[in-house]
């Protein structure tokens, strides 16, 4: 993770750098720092400011006229070392001429510190980024491009890299091998950015770097020394994101636009990839023949990405009647998984850089298996590296706790279910009707969307709350694993989730006055269990919220309180709707509270550490 911005123009460097990080700040936000050069009396100097905690804390110690024609800055989440002012980056060499912002590990920084040390560096951080200034310095003789590559070789780890050097003004040398890392050209302007959303509004092209570029960035132009001739036009890709889907426009934050626009990015995840005539969905990248043989389907994912697909691999089971299974990426590996000749496995990631399940997709590609994505950024590794797969077309989400990009990826997999029974013995006329409670969708969210305000009197009667149970059967299990991992995410509420079948096993034990379960109850085959259970927890005092159909008296009565989403026909379309509800109260809780709705503490959107 961190965020890591560059500008190099003739322009002020200074509001794009803030800017830039403003909009990188779901990366991390423990503290950030700029450096910016400039001239004074006809020579280079370097005024560095870095600061721990969010943003705002660097903006303040900003002086007013601060201004420079090249600079670097970094949004930090902290790895090496506690979240200080001197562990924050940008990190300068010892002789001062060299600065560098870093995202990602240097796996050999002990032995590199070391040996520097014995040279005679001294290090000021705790941070493992600290040893390449150092480093890059003992290699410089006149020419940054070469020193970092110089440098770069003695390296192991990942990183994505802006460096600069005071004696070569106007000039940072970028490079990557894991992290992101993206340049914007504009004329006369060159922006350096972990990802596009730093750079949409300055300009529209943009050139994705790969594993393995270093890449001299100045007013002139860049010098690419990996491509022949320096020929880096073909590589040059227009950015599809408007400025306007990076802003809150009119929300407080971005979490609360992010969950009242799901009704709009939900049918864009459908949107076109329709076959009405054959009642199935069209997914050109799940074309793939393999899908016509398998007997085995496995998600490799992380975090809320490993409940849509806990979901999905259950839908795709029941309806395609193909095993599938979900695994957590960062597991994957300890068990030497057998890759099967005709399995199927899908790497399903919001942001499509989450190191666990880039290497889970790497150990299935070297045992030979194919890796389908879901993934939200197109430009992102997980997307580009995929044997294909669909996007999720969720448009930028930046609250951290996601929302809009957990349903498009659920209903990424009713497509697949489709698709995928419709190729196994699922009639036409039920393919229709499939059809239609998808299309059903964004209405139904529009309608459950109306109950704001009573989430937001049910969390402010539940907000001395410390602990939540969050209920369901079937496929309502992992939807409350979402719900309750929305409220321990931005509110700090401890929130466990159980199959409700599972209570009975030992949970009840946590059950009193105190401590409120929230029910998802669907009106399907598990509501008459689930009912039961309710009673379970009745017994023990315990409040309980229910989440249920509208219509349903019985269940109403026998709650505390009672939120309704509108009927369905076919009973496995509930998902969507109650889980809406648990982001809203989740998302009040958190307001309730006085939480960071939007940059809870100790996490970041993009995690690319293992
Ligand atoms: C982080 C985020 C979670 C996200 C998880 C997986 O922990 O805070 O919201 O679900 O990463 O991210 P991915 O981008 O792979 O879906």
């Amino acid at each position: 993770m961190c965020g890591i911005v560059g500008y190099v123009g003739e322009e002020n460097a200074v509001p794009y750098l803030i800017n830039g990080l403003r909009k990188l700040e779901y990366r991390g936000y423990d503290s950030s720092g700029i450096v910016v050069g400039k001239m004074v009396n006809n020579k280079p100097v370097f005024e560095l400011y870095k600061k721990a905690g969010k943003l705002t804390q660097l903006v303040g110690v900003l002086p007013k006229e601060l201004a420079g024609s090249w600079g670097i800055g970094h949004t930090r989440w902290a790895t090496h070392g506690m979240v200080t002012d001197t562990n924050a980056h940008p990190f300068l060499s010892n002789d001062g001429k060299i600065a560098v912002v870093h995202n990602g590990i240097i796996e050999n920084f002990q032995t590199l510190r070391s040996a520097l040390e014995k040279e005679g560096v001294k290090f000021a951080s705790e941070t493992d980024s600290e040893v390449i200034p150092n480093l890059v310095a003992r290699f410089y003789k006149g020419d940054l491009l070469a020193a970092v590559r110089d440098a770069l070789c003695n390296v192991i780890g990942t990183y994505a890299l802006a460096i600069t050097c005071v004696d070569d003004p106007n000039k940072i040398v970028v490079a990557k091998r894991g992290g992101p890392l993206v340049i914007g050209l504009a004329d006369g302007a060159y922006y350096v950015a972990s990802d596009v959303s730093a750079i949409v509004g300055n300009t529209s092209r943009v050139i994705y770097l790969e594993d393995g570029d270093i890449v001299e960035v100045t007013p002139a132009g860049l010098k690419f020394p990996k491509i022949e001739n320096n020929d880096y036009a073909k590589r040059i890709e227009e950015i599809t994101i408007s400025a306007q889907e990076t802003e809150k426009c009119g929300y407080d934050t971005y979490m609360e636009k992010e969950i009242n626009e799901q009704p709009e990015s939900i049918e864009r995840a459908f949107a076109g990839r329709f076959d009405m005539e054959k009642a199935t969905a069209k997914l050109s990248g799940f074309e793939d023949e393999i899908f016509q043989r398998t007997n085995k389907i496995t998600a490799i994912c992380a975090g809320s990405s490993y409940y849509s697909s806990l979901f999905g691999a259950s839908l795709i089971e029941k309806y395609a009647r193909i095993p599938s299974y979900a695994e957590i990426s960062s597991e994957f590996a300890f068990k030497n998984p057998i890759v099967g000749r005709d399995d199927v496995y899908i790497a399903v990631s919001q942001s499509g850089e989450t190191a666990d399940t880039r290497d889970a997709m790497t150990e299935i590609h070297e045992k030979g298996g194919k890796v389908f994505g879901i993934c939200n950024v197109p430009s992102s590794t997980i997307a580009r590296e995929s044997d294909g797969g669909a996007f999720m077309h969720a448009g930028v989400e930046i609250a951290v706790a996601t929302t809009k990009a957990f349903s498009n990826t659920i209903m990424i997999y009713y497509l697949l279910a489709l698709k995928f029974a419709r190729q196994r013995g699922m009639s036409k006329e039920d393919g229709a009707k499939f059809i239609q409670e998808i299309l059903h969708q964004p209405a139904l969210i529009r309608e459950t969307l109306k109950n704001s305000k009573k989430m937001k009197a049910l969390a402010k009667k539940y907000s001395k709350a410390k602990d939540f149970l969050f209920l369901g059967r079937g496929l309502m299990h992992p939807i409350a694993m979402e719900g309750a991992l929305k409220l321990k995410e931005i509110s700090y509420i401890h929130a466990e989730a159980f199959a409700s079948g599972e209570i009975k096993h030992g949970p009840i034990a946590l059950v009193n006055e105190k401590t409120p379960s929230v029910f998802l109850v669907p009106d399907d085959y598990t509501r008459d269990m689930v009912i039961s259970n309710i009673k379970e927890i009745k017994a023990r005092k315990g409040p309980v919220i229910a989440i249920g159909v509208e219509g349903d008296k019985d269940l109403e009565s026998i709650v505390d309180e009672f939120v309704a989403v509108p009927k369905v026909e076919n009973k496995d379309f509930y998902a969507l709707p109650m889980l809406v509800l648990c982001q809203l109260f989740a998302f009040y809780m958190a307001k309730e509270l006085g939480c960071d709705v939007d940059q809870p503490r100790n996490l970041a959107k993009s995690v690319t550490t293992r």
